[in-house]
């Protein structure tokens, strides 16, 4: 599939004067990390995430049509309920990414109303949540305009919008675990949108749990966009691609059997490479902080005394994700709150699960 198929029809007329369409979109957290792209947003290997529910943005997208149809795109991003002009260079490069696939965009006037769940300036980005939902409410509006698109044809396409705005945003439409990035073991799999996961998952994964540790709610010293671009002359970046698809292809017995070992030691190898990757860069950085390693220390001891198989990985940032089986739930939360709640900032953590992907309100 080319990126010609998600250009919309084109319509003789734009019947719509105006409404609104409302989603939640969750956020999602990569178990082999996408880190490293091309143009147009083409990650340079295959990534699988578990999509989350808690974690989610809530968006209603107001149209209007234009009194005067001019060439320029026109709207407004209200969050928390307050005008919020800092996050329009984003949206506006967004909407000139994507005008391409939906030419009828300029015909309206738009109000972006937008929430997350989660704290703001927790360190947990916010992009992949934040683009899908506003990609979804696109999607419903291009609906509305062409009621023969099918469902398929609307998440694939919500998915590749999300992508043009945020990678990773390309696998928070669907759950619970989504691969983004074409894999010759993975039927279906592509660049260009990301797909629920194909194969057999075993039970154990089917509510795996996510507890969001903040260890530092700052602003990242590095942005994505510049992390991923650091890739390009990266020494190791041919040997860690070739890394993160080979482990593409080790999860997929794994997933199968809930070989929660190997489970273990792929995803844990994936953060910390994901990181080794930062600190090797030119220039280097680090984004651990030291209350990250001393909550890993303490998962590995807590490990090694009970034979749990509580793991963690890591986002672009110092914030620590624990995942563990549903039927470790109590006894990890007595840990959690015991020995980690006092390594994160403020004392905050979230307890989220792997979900089902966005919904319609
Ligand atoms: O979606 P972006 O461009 O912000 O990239 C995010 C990449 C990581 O979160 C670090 C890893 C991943 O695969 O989600």
């Amino acid at each position: 599939m080319t990126d010609s198929h998600f250009k919309s029809k084109k319509l003789d007329s734009i019947p719509l004067e105006k409404g609104s369409f409302s989603w939640q979109s969750p956020s999602n957290i990569a178990l082999v990390k996408y880190w490293g792209k091309k143009d147009p947003q083409i990650p340079m290997n295959a990534s699988i995430s578990f999509t989350l529910s808690t974690c989610n943005t809530r968006t209603t997208l107001i149209y209007r049509k234009k009194e005067r149809p001019d060439n320029k795109m026109r709207f407004k991003v209200i969050f928390e309920g307050k005008p919020k002009p800092e996050f329009h260079p984003k949206v506006e490069e967004f909407l000139g990414r994507i005008h391409a696939y939906q030419p009828f965009l300029n015909a309206y006037e738009f109000e972006i109303h937008t929430d997350n769940s989660f704290p703001h300036s927790s360190g947990i980005a916010s992009s992949a949540s934040g683009m899908s939902a506003l990609a979804l409410c696109l999607m419903s509006l291009e609906r509305k305009l062409d009621p023969s698109i099918s469902d398929e044809y609307f998440n694939r396409k919500a998915s590749f919008l999300a992508r043009l705005g945020s990678g990773s945003a390309a696998r928070s439409i669907e759950g619970p675990l989504v691969v983004w990035g074409e894999h010759s073991a993975i039927e279906s799999s592509s660049d260009l949108y990301g797909i629920t996961y194909p194969y057999q998952v075993h039970e154990v994964f089917h509510d795996y749990q996510d507890a969001i540790l903040l260890v530092d709610k700052g602003v990242k010293q590095v942005s994505s966009t510049v992390g991923h671009g650091l890739m390009h002359q990266h020494p190791f970046a041919k040997q860690r691609f070739q890394q993160a698809n080979d482990h593409m292809k080790r999860l997929i017995p794994v997933l199968e059997k809930g070989d929660l070992d190997s489970f273990i030691q792929i995803v844990e190898k994936e953060a910390l490479s994901l990181h080794a990757m930062m600190m090797t860069s030119k220039p280097y950085f680090i984004l651990m902080r030291p209350n990250t390693l001393e909550i890993i220390e303490r998962i590995w001891a807590y490990r090694r005394e009970t034979g749990s198989k509580l793991c963690f990985t890591l986002d672009a940032g110092a914030n620590v994700h624990l995942l563990y089986r549903n039927d470790e739930k109590d006894l990890v939360k007595t840990f959690l709150e015991a020995e980690l709640a006092a390594f994160c900032q403020n004392n905050q953590f979230i307890y989220d699960q792997a979900g089902r992907g966005a919904k319609e309100f």
